[in-house]
């Protein structure tokens, strides 16, 4: 269209501009990942959880994850041949070892936020090609990231996603700001626009910045556009889509909602996090306990000792359809999907 831009994200050029949100856990695997890849985005399989999600029970967790994200990278990598990359958030406790699979397995991209992700160079080789772009919710975030990288592994993020308060699951801002304006992506994807022009003047490497969180028309991405943004990335409205990996009774949850229906939660990670308001959620907030046996602490900021219910679980059940007992996350926007369409449609009512 004429409004968007080339993405290149060092040498990574999708045919669209469009990264399609990783979302654990079990929502975005090798089917939805592979489908937005071959048409042309960029694919991104969501990890938390995913030793769960694949079902494996070495007897270890972390073992079971590491090999659920070899076998979910390589099916991916079987339906297409398209761009796919992979959602790694900090705050998971085998996040480096995670990382070091990802690499291994030749991924194109890793995204990681939730958290800042201030080791990740270190774990890349001397021939690795993958390419690292972290996720901020500020400018100041960003510098963060910016500064050791280059500090400590001479590194320059390959992109900055930039997600906003209007996405959806776990959100990186306090809830007070999520609606005030100083926080919203228009006052922030211009700031780091700017820095990575500052970055271009003095380093001469072109880090583009990607746009993501509530990003759901055509008029919202060209807006992005406008404001200097490389590229979009769209979580939500991918997930109504046949290609998407959760159960059918997920994705009409969604479709359900209506606008007073999404509500922020506090999840027990200690972030707020964005959600379909169901019974299980409503019973949590009325102080009525789950119990659940923590495997181990998948979450490094998780207070399981004080934790209602066990988030890794609810989100596993509500993906596989069991609604009682977990939740659907989405983007503030969900209410607005009607019905059940395929990745080809979503890209272009967004781009087309
Ligand atoms: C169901 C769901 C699960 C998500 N899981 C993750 C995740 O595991 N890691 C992450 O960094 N972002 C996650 N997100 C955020 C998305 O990747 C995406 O950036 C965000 O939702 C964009 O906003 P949108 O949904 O309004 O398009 C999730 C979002 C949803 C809706």
């Amino acid at each position: 269209m004429d409004f968007i831009k080339k993405l290149d994200i060092n040498g990574l050029i999708p045919e669209i501009p469009i990264i399609q949100g990783g979302m654990a856990v079990g929502v975005s695997l090798d089917g939805l990942a592979s489908a937005v890849a071959n048409e042309g985005g960029i694919g991104i399989i969501g990890t938390a959880g995913i030793g769960l999600v694949e079902n494996i029970s070495s007897g270890s967790v972390r073992r079971d994850n590491l090999e659920g994200l070899k076998n979910v990278i390589r099916r991916a990598k079987e339906k297409t041949k398209g761009i796919i990359g992979v959602n790694i958030m900090v705050a998971l406790s085998d996040y480096s070892e995670m990382v070091k699979t990802a690499i291994k397995e030749n991924v194109d991209l890793i995204i990681s936020g939730a958290g800042l992700p201030l080791s990740l160079p270190s774990f890349l080789g001397e021939t690795s090609k993958t390419k690292l772009v972290p996720i901020v919710s500020s400018l100041k975030s960003a510098q963060i990231i910016f500064k050791k990288w280059m500090k400590s592994y001479g590194y320059i993020p390959d992109a900055f996603i930039v997600e906003g308060p209007q996405a959806g699951g776990h959100l990186g801002y306090r809830e007070e700001n999520l609606e005030d304006e100083n926080y919203s992506l228009e006052t922030t994807v211009p700031q780091v626009v700017k820095f990575s022009e500052e970055i271009f003047r003095q380093y001469g490497k072109k880090v583009p910045v990607i746009a993501a969180g509530g990003i759901d028309s055509r008029e919202k991405a060209q807006k992005m556009f406008m404001m200097g943004a490389s590229g979009i990335q769209v979580g939500t409205p991918f997930i109504a889509t046949k290609e998407c990996d959760a159960d059918i009774k997920f994705k009409q949850t969604v479709i359900n909602a209506s606008e007073e229906d999404i509500k922020i939660i506090k999840s027990p990670v200690g972030l707020p996090g964005r959600a379909v308001k169901n019974k299980f959620l409503e019973e949590v907030e009325r102080g009525i306990q789950k119990p659940f046996r923590c495997a181990y602490q998948c979450i490094k900021t998780c207070k399981v000792t004080n934790a209602p219910y066990c988030i890794a679980q609810a989100l596993l059940n509500a993906a596989k359809g069991n609604m009682e007992k977990g939740f659907a996350f989405t983007g503030s926007n969900g209410y607005k999907i009607k019905e059940i369409t395929d990745v080809k449609t979503v890209i272009k009512t967004i781009i087309g």
